[in-house]
């Protein structure tokens, strides 16, 4: 053998090896086995954490097979994400999954453009793995037409341990709190709180502070029932009130700004705050902050009780080519998989949902997260986030934001001429 294959010359060699490898090609094609599929995702997690997290999956579904084409849209909450959405659905070219969450599931299940992935749901049994709110958002006329990866919880103040120590004050519980530590901070000359000037982070920030004013059974009767006696009521006057109050503790160069910009301005002691979800997290690993040492996590004040969530999920879109189909069914299956479930949620500051997971490698803010969703649950307090995406139409959810939009930047409107606009954007349907 050695001898006759040294015999051969090297293009001949070359020749047999091709062809037994087309044949062996062939044979696994007709066979049905594993093809590899290019499956195209847009997402919107550009960040540092979030991009970390995003190559957990890109990564993950490499490895069954398949090739992650990268559809990345920046720009926090999602916003320009969903317009390049609208673009290539239209245009009768959409990806093979995208980003979506919450009621807009519904509504592209309308457009007729979703596909059905409810033979891997029930072959893996989803339906015991994902609690009851949220299989719901992921099903069209009842068959799973999106996986969700996480649950983020968005009503969590996030704080320098330093400059806590500084003014020599605990994380604020109640909102008189929050003021006093934030009047002691700015006089040691520290920006009590960082935001960036985008309308999803002021909304996100002012459904913390109504959550934390109001409680949860507020909160649902505004932002879920939409309600227009509680939406322009006094409690939302309150609400707004205190929303507004924190501008004076927060810098002039916000405008525009984004999240994880405000984020780095807490991780370096720039700023002492910030009202963000969870996400936030994946930015203080990244720059190898540790929870309880170097930040805190505690629920914004007042909310302790209570749980805002947010679920992120990947829909998936009718496709004609069969290998991406099957690309589909591979990336739904992973989604919900435990092993890209732990490394997934550990980037990305999240917790998993797929319920019964061992939680041990994850910190003490996931923990938190974890026991507050279960409580919250059993309470009655755990409440879906509107400013992202998980209670209205787009349309509504657009209307709220341009209303507390406004009401931040503009100085002279009052309070009750906000939630007299609050009650009218609710109707905008
Ligand atoms: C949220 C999303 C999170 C995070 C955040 C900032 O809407 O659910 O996963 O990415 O926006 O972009």
């Amino acid at each position: 053998m050695r001898t006759q294959s040294s015999n051969l010359s090297k293009p001949y060699s070359r020749t047999v090896k091709l062809t037994a490898c087309a044949v062996g090609v062939a044979a696994l094609l007709a066979a049905g086995v594993a093809r590899s599929a290019e499956v195209e995702v847009l997402h919107y997690w550009t960040s540092g954490g979030e991009a970390k997290s995003a190559q957990v999956l890109k990564q993950m579904l490499d490895e069954k097979g398949d090739t992650w084409k990268d559809f990345a849209v920046a720009g926090g909450g999602g916003g320009n994400a969903m317009t390049a959405l609208k673009t290539r659905v239209i245009a009768g070219n959409p990806p093979a999954a995208a980003q979506i969450k919450g009621p807009a599931i519904q509504e592209w299940g309308d457009e007729g453009v979703l596909v059905s992935i409810d033979d891997v749901a029930k072959h893996e049994g989803w339906d015991k793995l994902i609690p009851p709110q949220i299989s719901s958002i992921m099903k069209y006329k009842g068959q799973y037409v999106a996986a969700p990866v996480n649950v983020h919880r968005v009503n969590w103040l996030w704080i320098n341990a330093d400059a806590l120590k500084k003014v020599s004050a605990q994380p604020p519980a109640t909102w008189d709190e929050f003021f006093k530590t934030a009047d002691a901070l700015q006089k040691a000359g520290i920006i009590p709180v960082a935001i960036g000037g985008q309308s999803w982070q002021e909304a996100e920030t002012f459904e913390t502070v109504a959550l934390g004013v109001g409680g949860a059974a507020f909160y649902k009767k505004a932002f879920v029932q939409l309600d227009p006696a509680t939406l322009k009521g006094p409690t939302m006057v309150k609400a707004l009130e205190t929303f507004k109050k924190i501008k004076a503790y927060t810098d002039k160069g916000q405008t525009g700004r984004d999240w994880n910009m405000a984020t780095g301005m807490v991780i370096t002691g720039k700023a002492a705050m910030q009202f963000m979800g969870d996400w936030a997290k994946g930015e203080f690993s990244v720059a190898n902050k540790v929870p309880g040492k170097d930040y805190l996590c505690v629920p914004g004040p007042g909310s302790q009780n209570a749980y805002t969530f947010n679920v992120d999920s990947f829909a998936f879109f009718k496709v004609k080519s069969p290998d991406v189909q099957k690309g589909q069914k591979d990336l739904a299956s992973l989604l919900l998989s435990p092993k890209f479930q732990e490394i997934f949620n550990l980037n990305k500051g999240s917790i998993p949902v797929r319920q019964g997971m061992d939680l041990s490698k994850f910190d003490a803010c996931a923990h938190r997260s974890a026991a507050d969703f279960t409580s919250s649950q059993a309470r009655g307090t755990l409440v879906p986030s509107w400013a992202h995406d998980m209670v209205d139409t787009p349309a509504v959810e657009g209307a709220f934001y341009d209303v507390i939009g406004n009401y931040w930047s503009d100085d002279n409107e009052t309070a009750q001429e906000a939630a007299d606009k609050l009650a009218v954007a609710a109707r905008t349907r």
